[in-house]
């Protein structure tokens, strides 16, 4: 059998079970609303465009600017070809955001993440890993020549046997999402880092759906808690509440980053964020600490949002975040009820297996601080409506 027919056939298995994805197209910038490829202008609630500053004109601008300034790139990677005077800023006011000594940027968080485990933790050291992480965070471990242990989602107790069993190692880190991606739940944080000062571990915190969400300033799940400071390793993206296009950071010590600036693969061996999303990213952290009601707006529109699906009969998972998923069952199930939601008009993807366990499908809502209260109605006249045809509610 060739490549392709081999590969079809599992393609054709997909199609059978109702579970093959579909890009959409979209021909308008991501907004609450799009113009999506023969649909027509849909609402969008499945973006992590949570602060709305994908499109913002300043954010648009100061790429524009940094193309005119820095041109398309240095066509090399940082340590031969130098770097640009918009990573130092950008990278500075990172390091400020999360109250760490310094920051590296990446392309993106998977790359900020698949860098640092295996340049941080080799065969001596130990990951203990929280078993719902983002796949960026699992695939960095896997990474890593470092023992692996899991503990199941936010099991404290089974963290501490962990940390018990592997005294005396020489490093020892704990891996977990601030906000988890799919539950929309979020790390125990307090707890975790009380019990990496016992076991002599450090902590390390992919807070990409905390950042411009969590916290009354956005600061992101550190300062949800009141911990701010406390976090050994903080990883985040640009690509989500921060501008929205693409990029990653790792966040830490001045001797951390020192370090991966030397060792990190993708450092050594890729180029760097284009200056103009540095460029952009940079305005939409100064438009969030300008403007800290815009995540009050988030906080308030996703109560709002919760509180509405519960009245409606809906089972959102609990939570903090402006995640709020819905739990419908079968993967197939899930992408049914994501197109009927598409004809009338909301634009929310559906995910099954192998994103979420097999059973556990849902429908993630994302919310964005610049939904309006009359896009807020008709997005929960719509979930009644397509709800109860389907027999969900
Ligand atoms: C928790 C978490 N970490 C990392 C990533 C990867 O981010 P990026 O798109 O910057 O690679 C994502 C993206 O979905 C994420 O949800």
């Amino acid at each position: 059998m060739t490549l392709d027919a081999s590969l079809n056939e599992e393609l054709t298995a997909m199609d059978k079970a109702g579970t093959r994805k579909a890009f959409r197209y979209l021909s308008t910038p991501m907004d609450t609303e799009v113009t999506m490829e023969n649909i027509g202008k849909v609402m969008v609630l499945s973006s992590n465009n949570y602060l709305g500053l994908a499109n913002h004109p300043q954010v648009i601008e100061a790429g524009r600017e940094a193309l005119k300034t820095y041109g398309a790139g240095t066509a090399s990677v940082r340590f031969i070809c130098g770097t640009f005077s918009i990573h130092e800023r950008i990278e500075a006011a990172l390091a400020k955001l999360h109250h760490t000594q310094a920051a590296l940027t990446y392309v993106s968080c998977w790359t900020a993440n698949t860098g640092l485990m295996p340049a941080i933790a080799g065969a001596e050291d130990v990951l203990i890993s929280d078993a719902l992480n983002h796949a960026s965070l699992i695939d960095g471990c896997r990474m890593s020549k470092a023992k692996r242990l899991v503990y199941p989602h936010s099991d404290l107790a089974d963290l501490e046997a962990k940390l018990q069993s592997v005294v005396g190692a020489r490093r020892i880190f704990i891996v977990t999402d601030g906000v988890f991606s799919m539950e929309g739940d979020i790390a125990r944080l307090p707890e975790i880092i009380a019990l990496a000062k016992k076991y002599n571990a450090s902590v390390i915190l992919d807070d990409s759906h905390g950042v411009g969400v969590m916290g009354n300033h956005g600061r992101g799940t550190a300062e949800h808690f009141g911990v701010e400071g406390q976090v050994d390793i903080i990883t985040g993206t640009l690509g989500k509440a921060l501008g929205g296009a693409a990029g990653g950071y790792v966040a830490g010590s001045k001797i951390l980053i020192e370090y991966l600036q030397q060792v990190s693969r993708p450092q050594l061996f890729s180029n760097a964020l284009p200056a103009t999303i540095a460029a952009s990213a940079m305005k939409a952290i100064e438009i969030l600490q300008a403007e800290p009601q815009r995540v009050t707006r988030l906080h308030d529109i996703t109560k709002r949002m919760r509180n509405g699906l519960i009245k409606l009969g809906f089972k959102p998972l609990e939570g903090e975040s402006a995640i709020v998923p819905i739990i419908v069952g079968e993967t197939a199930f899930a992408i049914r009820m994501s197109k009927e939601l598409l004809k009338e008009g909301i634009f929310i993807t559906g995910f099954g297996y192998p994103v979420v366990p097999e059973g556990a499908a849902r429908l993630r809502i994302q919310m964005c601080a610049d939904l309006s209260d009359a896009q807020i109605d008709f997005a929960l006249k719509t979930f009644e409506k397509v709800g109860k045809n389907l027999d969900v509610i």
